[in-house]
């Protein structure tokens, strides 16, 4: 029985593709969901990847995870790192969590060098494109047990 894992983006990733691609690539959201769920096939997991501009909607698809015990591979984008109502939530949470960057902030503006939400990560990966993403699923699937 494949187990549901939420993919969830925060603000103005919807844009991928065209938004500064120096940094983010040309992929799209659309391109990263689509090998999202073809690694997540393979894995024994089913993609549910989801984008939003809005804190509160975030912060209610965390609680529908925590509820349903769903693992999730989250890119809070901007919200990494100031939101401590999204950390709040995540440290409520009750199946693996992986934080995922397409850029590697460590190596950018000093305000992306804090992440509020690495503390209640199971870990987190960055600085890999797409790839970031497709590695954040193979690590889900191996807290749970699955490799
Ligand atoms: C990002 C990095 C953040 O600093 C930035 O605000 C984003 C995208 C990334 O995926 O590299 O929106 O999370």
């Amino acid at each position: 029985m494949p187990t549901r894992v939420l993919i969830l983006n925060g603000p103005n990733l919807g844009r991928l593709g065209s938004r500064e691609p120096e940094i983010y690539g040309s992929a799209t959201l659309t391109d990263v969901a689509t090998a999202c769920a073809k690694l997540g096939a393979e894995l024994g997991l089913t993609v549910d990847l989801r984008q939003t501009d809005d804190e509160a909607e975030l912060i209610a698809w965390v609680h529908e995870a925590i509820d349903g015990r769903l693992p999730i591979v989250l890119n809070p984008a901007a919200f990494t790192h100031y939101s401590y109502a999204l950390r709040d939530a995540l440290a409520m949470r009750t199946a693996p969590l992986v934080e995922v960057h397409l850029s590697n902030p460590a190596t950018r503006e000093t305000f992306r060098h804090t992440s509020v939400v690495a503390g209640v990560a199971d870990g987190t990966v960055a600085g890999f494109g797409t790839q970031s993403y497709l590695l954040a699923l193979r690590a889900v699937a191996h807290l749970l047990g699955r490799t």
